[in-house]
C-alpha cells in the first residue's frame, strides 16, 4: 500500500476547509483532499451572503434570539452563542484577507436582510457571488502556504481507524488506493443535497464524509432536518440535478411572492411575511401549489429597476436573462429545492466528533447552530467560527504520531456505471417522496425499507470508482435522514410531519 504521512489531512476545499487550514499552526503539515478543484463546492455557489451583528443598529444577542427562532427550538444554545459573539471578528478578519465585501458609498459594508432576520446584518460581495469572491481569495492564500499540499480531484474512500482512533483516509488518486495517514483529520465534506432530485448543491454533494463518519462509528446528529430553499429556479421540464438559486436577498430587497394569478400568498402566515424563516416560506409555497395544481409560483422583483437589479444581482440577472427572462419586468417562476443538510456529523463547540482524531466544519458537521432549521447566511459564518476554532483546537494538542501499518484495502473491482446511475434514481425518488417538505410516519416507514434494500445491495458489491463510492454514501446519508425522521414523530423546523395522512 502507498502511505502519504501528514499532520492534518483536510478532505473538501469549500470555506470551512479553506478558513480552517489557514489557521493551523505553520509547523504543522497539512493536506487538502478534494473531489475537484475549488471552484466546485457549495461554498462556490453561496449567493446571498454572511450573517453577522457588526453595525450599530444590531447586536449579537438579536442574531441569537433570530437564530433561535428559526431553528424552532432545537438549537443548541452554546454553539449560537459562540457562533453570533464570534462572527464579527471573523467578517473583520476576512477584510483584512482582502475579500471584496460590498462596500457603502461611506466606506462601511453593505448589509441586507434574508428570511428570519430582524436585521440587515448580512455582507455580501459582487453582489450576488459572496461565495465565490470569498473562496477566490481564500484558496490562494491556502494554496500558497509552505506546509500545504493539495490532491485534486482525489476521491476520499473511508476514514483508516485504529484502536478506537482516526489515522488517516484511504484515498483514490491517480489511478490507486492511496493510505493517507495524519494526526487527524478535518472532515468539509459538505453536504448531500444530490440524494434529491432537485438541489441547489454541485453534483459533488453526495454526502461522502457524513457516509465515512457514520461507517467509522462517529456519531450523527438532527440527520432528519434537510432544508428546502423556497426560491429555485423553476424550469419547464428540467432533468434531475442542479437548480440553480434565486437568492433570499431578492426578498430581502423587496421581492413579493405572487400565485400564477399574480396574487400574494404570504401575507397573514407569519409576520415577517415573503421574510419568514424558509421552513414557513418552503411550506406555505408547497400548499399553494398544492392548491392550485400548479409547478411554480412567481418571484416578483418588478419593483426594482434594471440599473439597481444588474448591479445588486449580477449573477441571478445574468443567468435568468440567458434563459429569456428580464427580471425587472418579468416574475421569475420558482419553486422549493432541496439546499442544505442541517444535520450532520455531532461536533462539540471545536468542531471534535465522537471518534477521537475525527473534526468536522461546515455543512457535514452539525454543531447544533441551526437546530431544525437554518437561519439564512449563517452556514458561511458557521464555516469561519467553526473553522478558526477547529484549528485552534488542533494546534492546541494534536497527538504525537505513532508508527502505524494502515491494512490494506481489496483491490478496486471495475464499477458499474449503470447499476451506479440507477441505484441513484431510486434513492432521489424515494427521498423526494418520503423525506421531503411534508413527510408522513408511513412514508417515512416506507422510505427506510426501500433504502436499506439499496444500501445493502451497494454494501454488498463495493468498488473503489468513484460513481459507486458516491452512490453507496448517497444512499447511507438518505437512509440516515428517513431514519431520524422517523425517529422524531413530532414536527420541528424543516421536519414537518402530517398527521393522519399515509
Ligand atoms: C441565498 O442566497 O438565498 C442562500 C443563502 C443561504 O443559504 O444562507
Amino acid at each position: 500500500m502507498d502511505i502519504y504521512e501528514t499532520d492534518v489531512l483536510i478532505v473538501g476545499c469549500g470555506i470551512a476547509g479553506l478558513y480552517a487550514s489557514l489557521h493551523i499552526d505553520p509547523r504543522l503539515r497539512v493536506l487538502f483532499v478534494t473531489k475537484e478543484g475549488a471552484d466546485t463546492s457549495n461554498s462556490w455557489l453561496a449567493q446571498g451572503g454572511i450573517a453577522a451583528a457588526i453595525t450599530v443598529e444590531d447586536d449579537p444577542q438579536q442574531h441569537f434570539l433570530d437564530t433561535l427562532e428559526a431553528g424552532a427550538g432545537v438549537c443548541d444554545e452554546s454553539a449560537v452563542r459562540v457562533l453570533v459573539n464570534e462572527g464579527p471578528r471573523e467578517i473583520a478578519a476576512l477584510r483584512q484577507m482582502a475579500v471584496p465585501f460590498d462596500l457603502k458609498p461611506d466606506g462601511t459594508l453593505s448589509v441586507t436582510r434574508e428570511g428570519g432576520h430582524h436585521r440587515d446584518r448580512v455582507v455580501h460581495a459582487g453582489g450576488d457571488a459572496t461565495g465565490r469572491e470569498t473562496v477566490k481569495t481564500l484558496s490562494p492564500l491556502a494554496q500558497t502556504r509552505p506546509n500545504t499540499a493539495f490532491w485534486e480531484h482525489s476521491f476520499f474512500l473511508d476514514l483508516i481507524v485504529s484502536d478506537g482512533r482516526v489515522r488517516g483516509a484511504y484515498v483514490y488518486t491517480e489511478g490507486k488506493t492511496r493510505a493517507a495517514l495524519a494526526r487527524c483529520v478535518v472532515l468539509c465534506t459538505g453536504g448531500a443535497g444530490r440524494i434529491y432530485g432537485r438541489s441547489t448543491n454541485p453534483s459533488v454533494a453526495t454526502g461522502d464524509g457524513i457516509a465515512a463518519a457514520r461507517r467509522a462509528g462517529a456519531a450523527l446528529k438532527n440527520m432528519e432536518f434537510v432544508q428546502f430553499h423556497p426560491t429555485g429556479l423553476h424550469e419547464q421540464g428540467a432533468p434531475e440535478g442542479r437548480a440553480f438559486l434565486i437568492t433570499e436577498a431578492l426578498r430581502g430587497e423587496g421581492a413579493l411572492l405572487r400565485n400564477t394569478k399574480g396574487e400574494r400568498f404570504m401575507a397573514g402566515t407569519h409576520p415577517l411575511d415573503e421574510l419568514a424563516p424558509r421552513d414557513i416560506v418552503s411550506r406555505a409555497i408547497v400548499r399553494e401549489l398544492n392548491q392550485s395544481g400548479e409547478e411554480f409560483v412567481c418571484l416578483d422583483i418588478t419593483g426594482r429597476g434594471r440599473d439597481f437589479l444588474k448591479a445588486r444581482f449580477p449573477t441571478v440577472y445574468t443567468e435568468c436573462e440567458r434563459r429569456g427572462l428580464h427580471i425587472e419586468r418579468d416574475f421569475i417562476p420558482v419553486s422549493p429545492v432541496q439546499h442544505y443538510m442541517v444535520g450532520g456529523i455531532a461536533t462539540g463547540l471545536w468542531g471534535e466528533c465522537t471518534l477521537p482524531g475525527l473534526y468536522s466544519v461546515g455543512e457535514s458537521a452539525c454543531t447544533g447552530v441551526h437546530g431544525a432549521n437554518r437561519l439564512a447566511s449563517n452556514s458561511m459564518l458557521e464555516c469561519l467560527v467553526f473553522g478558526r476554532r477547529c484549528a485552534e483546537h488542533i494546534n492546541a494538542g494534536t497527538p504525537e504520531r505513532v508508527p502505524f501499518s494502515p491494512p490494506p484495502v481489496p483491490s478496486p473491482r471495475e464499477g458499474d456505471a449503470v447499476r451506479a446511475a440507477a441505484a441513484r434514481r431510486e434513492i432521489r425518488a424515494v427521498c423526494d417522496r418520503d423525506a421531503g417538505i411534508i413527510r408522513t410516519a408511513a412514508g417515512m416507514a416506507r422510505g427506510i425499507a426501500e433504502m436499506r434494500g439499496i444500501t445493502e445491495s451497494l454494501d454488498a458489491t463495493p468498488s473503489a470508482d468513484r460513481e459507486t463510492c458516491e452512490t453507496r454514501n448517497m444512499a447511507h446519508t438518505a437512509l440516515c435522514v428517513l431514519e431520524g425522521a422517523l425517529s422524531r414523530p413530532e414536527s420541528a423546523g424543516t421536519h414537518f410531519v402530517e398527521r393522519g395522512a399515509q
